[in-house]
């Protein structure tokens, strides 16, 4: 399969990379890094990506992630700026991906565990990973039988604990190779529509 893995060479994409790469062509796309530049919160970008790179049989997105938010200050605009990232991006990707990629193609996306736990300051966070099960969920039902659409929900990676670790005391981190399974499971097998819960 040729697949377009957005996002890397960050953290939990250059763990995905060489686990994809070792069947697959992988074309690394990213905003600063990779071999396509791509900035998903542009749909122009998002187009010119897809036109760069034709032939894709399976589009992975692991970019874009928002900051911590302060509850008390919290405002329409900072949720809709995490919004613009890391959901609109995402589902950009699939949006404007549909109209390029191969006959029975996937796509894959990148959540977070705290659509389905709370925590202090990751509302935004949550809203826009909640937001993305939803959107997996119809898109999966409109594309059925065309492309396959699932989305990864990891918890803490583990790769990340020690930098956020201690912002989270109680969240359990899930190993690197867990996770990069979820994702091949994802891009090499038949669900469509699965909210893949990688919570360790
Ligand atoms: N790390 C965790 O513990 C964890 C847990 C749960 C969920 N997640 C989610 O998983 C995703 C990836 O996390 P990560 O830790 O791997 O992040 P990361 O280390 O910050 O890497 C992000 C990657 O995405 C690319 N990117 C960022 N913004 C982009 C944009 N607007 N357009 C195109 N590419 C963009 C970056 O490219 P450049 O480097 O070239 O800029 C980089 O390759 C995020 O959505 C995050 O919320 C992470």
């Amino acid at each position: 399969m040729r697949v377009l893995l957005i996002g890397g060479s960050g953290t939990i994409g250059r763990r995905l990379l060489p686990a994809l790469a070792g069947e697959h062509e992988v074309i690394v796309a990213g905003r600063n890094s990779g071999d396509v530049r791509v900035d998903i919160t542009s749909a122009d970008s998002i187009r010119s990506m897809f036109e760069q790179t034709p032939d894709v049989d399976a589009v992975v997105g692991i970019a874009a992630s928002g900051p911590l938010d302060e509850f008390d200050t919290l405002d329409e605009e900072q949720l809709l700026a995490n919004m613009r990232g890391k959901f609109f991006g995402q589902a950009n990707v699939v949006l404007i991906g549909q109209h390029y990629l191969n006959a029975g193609g996937s796509f894959t996306l990148t959540s977070g565990v705290f659509a389905d736990e709370a925590a202090k300051g990751v509302t935004s966070g949550g809203v826009v990973s909640g937001a993305l099960h939803s959107f997996v969920l119809s898109a999966a039902l409109e594309l059925q039988g065309r492309y396959r659409v699932n989305v990864v929900s990891p918890t803490m990676v583990e790769d990340s604990a020690d930098e956020f670790g201690h912002l989270f005391p109680g969240l359990r981190a899930v190993s690197m190779a867990d996770l990069v399974d979820r994702y091949v499971e994802c891009v090499e097998g038949t669900a469509t529509g699965q909210i893949v819960r990688a919570y360790g």
